[in-house]
């Protein structure tokens, strides 16, 4: 499963880039608000930074609006992802801006019928919101797994990007339903490095060397 980060931090990016933990990233307006920065600026560092695909969200709410953000968005890098919303318009706008051959990521889905629409459109990501559902007591990663049945019985090439994620637990279950991609803050994937039993074991094994009274450089030096 690749790792997108949902972020417009770029702090935030460059440090977990280093880790090769960074597949693509996405954004969205409520992102770019709050990294209080030049929309162009930021994505067009990101994008910079990252190789792999960078959502950048359109805003209209018109078919005709949103292709044409979708162009100019485009226009900052070539790895780019145009975002629109699952709506009637954003799949007119997603047709279009396929047949220009430039990627486009689907978001807000929060149901199979609007990822099979999406497919349909040619979507390149298809942005189920998991955490949001969960929020309404909706079990979202079955969501995940059903869109994953239809896609996969259909051989669309859409791929599936599990959004909205909001814990550790989320990315294991989105990788076990089949995500192709899922998009998380980098909080949470830090989370994923956490185990309690990590830290007691590593308490103990320092403690016990500690006693020894050797340090690892006089000892094979
Ligand atoms: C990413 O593409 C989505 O915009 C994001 O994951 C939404 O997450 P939220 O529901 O936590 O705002």
């Amino acid at each position: 499963m690749k790792f997108f980060i949902d972020t417009a931090d770029t702090d935030a990016i460059a440090e977990l880039h280093a880790l090769g933990m960074v597949d693509g990233v996405t954004t969205n307006p409520s992102l770019i608000m709050k990294s209080g920065r030049d929309f162009k600026e930021v994505v067009a560092e990101i994008a910079a930074m990252v190789p792999g695909p960078v959502s950048a969200e359109t805003v209209a709410l018109d078919a005709e609006g949103m292709i044409a953000e979708g162009r100019a968005l485009a226009g900052i890098a070539d790895n780019i992802a145009v975002k629109v919303p699952l709506t009637w318009d954003g799949l007119r706008a997603c047709k279009v801006l396929t047949d220009e051959g430039r990627m486009v990521n689907v978001t807000l889905c929060f149901s199979a019928n609007q990822a099979l629409l999406a497919a349909k459109a040619g979507a390149t990501f298809i942005s189920p919101f998991i955490g949001r559902l969960d929020d309404l007591n909706i079990d979202g990663m079955e969501l995940i797994e059903d869109i994953r049945t239809i896609y996969d019985n259909y051989e669309f090439d859409t791929k599936i990007l599990a959004a909205s994620i909001r814990t550790a637990n989320h990315m294991k279950a989105a990788a076990l339903a089949g995500a192709d991609v899922a998009t998380a803050p980098p909080g949470v994937i830090k989370a994923m490095a956490s185990h309690v039993l990590t830290e007691k074991g590593l308490e103990t094994f320092l403690k016990d060397w500690a006693s020894t009274g050797q340090t690892i450089l006089d000892a094979v030096t």
